[in-house]
């Protein structure tokens, strides 16, 4: 339901430029498209033409009032087959320093096109939090800038404090960030432990922290019970906050068929997944994921392979090109013939689709924020392997918390992947982990319905924030 009849007012949308960013700010920005906003949703030319590819398309823009525009990312291309752009490093060096420019450049092209009477004017810009220099951009535009928090509203909380903790010397880390409790600094992003004070990525962080309390109003993809404590010690930090996920349930609530040619995937889908999955019983399937920027070695992508095939369980496991440091790896054709007849391997796939297949019972995660709440929405329970960034945390929650997971130790091993996906799957712990995680999946359902928290609070932050200059 479109609240404008005449000139539509238009949000200037700009994730992070990785997979699990962009996903969910493209849901934000269907969401309001369905509102009646006109949209402008830019991405970095390099992962838009990755878009294009993965979609064997030439072409992204299916409506004249949702626009896809690109920057260039500035990165220089790494020596050897590395691809720069799911570097992290050189990615947060890159959005602090390259972004700001073009990304002004393409605001002002916008404006001239409004001023030609083509598009309706820029009325807000709508950015990932960790794209700080949007924030500058905005004040030189005079438009309010809504930022938007891809992750956990506790991993938000962590970053609003990194510049106090370390300014204060406060490591190891204890009791000095307010609502995080029974939390161990092993929980918190690996970034608190860096000793180098000059580390790109310890920089970058601390520079996002500090701009936080510039937006004009922050978004959270999360509902307020999941993770209470925290929504609570920052709401009575910052004035103007929402909660409006989990963003793929609000999304649902809405027909938004017509908008599914708008996909965000970078890597290509193999739909082969889904007709496998036909041929397998009620919850009997483990999915594996370790998402769009986890790495492994070789040993340990052995031991989760011996650990899978020895449990005994049909397993779909997602494989991307370069989840392998040092390159593609090849599985032996002893471990083949093990698991020909219940194994499937793929290189991406459906995986909210795949996640809700009646056939899948587990889920083998890298605790990414956007796994775990569509884990959390398809009701299916976890085993937790973390790798970066804020998944050590999503894990503590998912265990500790909720208690609709378990974790395998870093220093993974086939035994304990055997045990586990075991207890997961068919022991009483794993029957327990999934009445919790329904509970989870029921409130999240209560409150992206009509009526709901996260329901309401999206009519709100649009007629408190985005329509201000309209
Ligand atoms: C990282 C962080 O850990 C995460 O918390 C942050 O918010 C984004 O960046 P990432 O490795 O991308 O995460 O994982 P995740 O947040 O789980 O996002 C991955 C996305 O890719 C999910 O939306 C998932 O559905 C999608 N995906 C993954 C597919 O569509 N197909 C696949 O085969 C695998």
């Amino acid at each position: 339901m479109s609240y404008f009849v005449d000139k539509k007012p238009h949000a200037v949308l700009i994730p992070y430029p990785l997979q699990g960013h962009i996903n969910p700010l493209l849901k934000l920005a269907k969401l309001l498209h369905l509102k009646g906003f006109h949209i402008t949703f830019v991405n970095t030319e390099y992962n838009h033409n990755r878009l294009l590819k993965s979609r064997g398309s030439n072409s992204l823009d299916g409506f004249t009032d949702f626009v896809f525009e690109t920057i260039q990312d500035g990165l220089t291309p790494m020596e050897g087959n590395g691809d720069v752009s799911q570097d992290l490093a050189s990615l947060c060096q890159s959005v602090g320093k390259n972004f700001i420019q073009p990304f002004g450049e393409l605001l002002r092209r916008i404006h001239d096109s409004a001023d030609a009477g083509l598009i309706p004017p820029v009325t807000c810009l709508v950015a990932d939090f960790y794209m700080p220099f949007t924030i500058q951009v905005a004040e030189e535009n005079a438009l309010p800038i809504l930022l938007f928090s891809p992750a956990s509203a506790c991993n938000f909380l962590t970053t609003f404090h990194f510049r106090t903790i370390f300014d204060k010397g406060l490591i190891p880390l204890k009791d000095c960030i307010p609502g995080l409790q029974n939390f161990r600094l092993k929980d918190l992003p690996d970034i608190i432990r860096v000793e180098d004070r000059k580390d790109p990525i310890l920089e970058f962080v601390i520079e996002v922290g500090d701009s936080l309390h510039k937006a004009s109003a922050i978004i959270f993809n999360t509902y307020d019970e999941l993770e209470s404590d925290v929504m609570n010690a920052l709401y009575s930090v910052f004035p103007s906050l929402y909660t409006i996920g989990p963003l793929p349930s609000l999304l649902n609530q809405t027909s938004h068929n017509h908008l599914a040619s708008l996909g965000s995937n970078l890597w290509k889908e193999d739909t082969k997944c889904l007709e496998w999955l036909e041929s397998k019983g009620l919850e009997s399937v483990v999915y594996v994921s370790f998402g769009s920027i986890t790495v492994m070695t070789q040993e340990q992508l052995l031991e989760f392979a011996w650990g899978l095939a020895n449990s005994k369980k049909p397993f779909l496991w997602i494989i991307r090109p370069d989840l392998v440091i040092g390159g593609s790896f090849i599985m032996s054709s002893e471990f083949e013939k093990e698991i020909s007849d219940r194994g499937l391997i793929a290189s991406w796939c459906p995986q909210e689709q795949v996640l809700n297949h009646p056939s899948i019972g587990g889920f083998l995660t890298h605790c990414g924020w956007n796994s775990t709440v569509e884990s959390v929405l398809a009701g299916v329970p976890m085993l937790c392997w973390p790798f970066y960034g804020d998944q050590p945390i999503n894990c503590r929650y998912i265990c500790n918390i909720w208690e609709i997971g378990i974790e395998i130790d870093t220093n993974v091993k086939r035994e304990e992947v055997e045990k586990l996906i075991n207890e997961l799957m068919v022991g009483d712990k794993g029957k327990k982990m999934r009445q919790n995680v329904a509970e989870l999946k029921k409130k999240a359902e209560e409150n992206t319905s009509i009526g709901g928290c996260s329901y309401m609070n999206l009519d709100k932050v649009i007629k408190e924030v985005l329509l201000k200059k309209y």
